[in-house]
């Protein structure tokens, strides 16, 4: 069952008009939320995200947060499946075909829910592979917007040749991927880059700092060099769909030994414990939010 605009119902029937601003400009942002033994995960900072994105659009809330944990709720409650993805869209409506803002017009509203399925093991196990490419998307990418043709076209530069992410460099640094956020490891410290207007501000990203943070991972937060991903000992790449994942080939060469390194196995390993915490709802958790 899937939420449009105040109304329940299938998928298959759920639609929008062709006027609708999200189809003709792509005129929205979104959100995409884990939820873990049916309790989603890191639900605030994903609300705090979509009130900075729909800022960087200029539109107004439809929900206050509460409305959203609510809706979210039913959202679960509604479908199959005990770890779950989110997905929430808000466009700013449909009015007769203008670039500029349409006066008093409804936005619309969808959520849906998909199974969430973890990463296949084998690639826990033997890593992934990921391709580079220059960062052509605008300089707004703190924004969730819905306007994801760069990301598309860059992402399928990776499955062109089989492989999982499109790693981005603008102007000789590390941006983020296609769809996730990249870490890299050098002398036994993770290396992540700083948040910028260049980057989505990513959950799994905060989560990986934290656990970081309060597990004496050394971790520096800094502009990372294309020559340094290069030479990198690890790369790490983050999202609330695939977690923590090992890339251990990038252009065709081995990243590091090759292998998943490890620091990817701690960090997978505390990731997982601090999921299974949430699952169990520990308040007295750090990091819970
Ligand atoms: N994408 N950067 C980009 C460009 C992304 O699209 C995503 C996530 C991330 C990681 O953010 P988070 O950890 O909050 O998921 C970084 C989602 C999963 C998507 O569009 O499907």
């Amino acid at each position: 069952m899937i939420y449009l605009n105040g109304k329940w119902m299938p998928i298959e029937e759920a639609c929008v008009p062709v006027l609708d601003r999200g189809f003709i400009f792509g005129d929205g942002v979104y959100e995409v939320i884990p939820a873990y033994s049916r309790k989603p995960f890191r639900l605030n900072r994903h609300l705090n995200r979509l009130q900075h994105s729909l800022d960087g659009i200029r539109l107004k809330n439809p929900f206050s947060n509460e409305e959203w944990k609510q809706l979210l709720e039913q959202v679960i409650a509604s479908n199959e499946g005990e770890d779950q993805y989110l997905y929430l869209h808000i466009t700013r409506g449909v009015a007769k075909r203008d670039h500029a803002f349409p006066l008093n017009v409804a936005p619309t509203v969808f959520i849906m829910s998909n199974p969430l399925l973890p990463p296949p093991a084998e690639l826990l196990v033997s890593g992934a592979s990921a391709i580079t490419a220059l960062d052509n998307r605008w300089i707004r990418c703190d924004v969730k917007a819905i306007s994801l043709l760069p990301n598309v076209l860059l992402r399928q530069l990776a499955v062109d040749v089989q492989s999982l992410e499109t790693i981005l460099i603008r102007d000789g640094f590390l941006t983020e991927g296609a769809a996730s956020n990249i870490f890299i490891v050098r002398n036994n410290i993770l290396l992540a880059p700083p948040k910028s207007h260049l980057m989505l501000p990513g959950i799994t990203y905060d989560v990986v700092l934290e656990l970081a943070a309060t597990h004496n991972i050394k971790h520096e937060v800094r502009e990372i060099a294309e020559s340094e991903v290069r030479t990198a000992d690890e790369i790490l790449l983050t999202s609330s769909t695939k977690e923590i994942m090992p890339i251990t080939t990038l252009d065709g060469k081995p990243v590091g030994t090759g292998q998943p390194g490890k620091m990817f196995a701690q960090l997978h390993a505390l990731y997982q414990n601090y999921k299974a915490t949430q699952m169990r709802g520990h308040v007295s958790d750090p990091l819970q939010s």
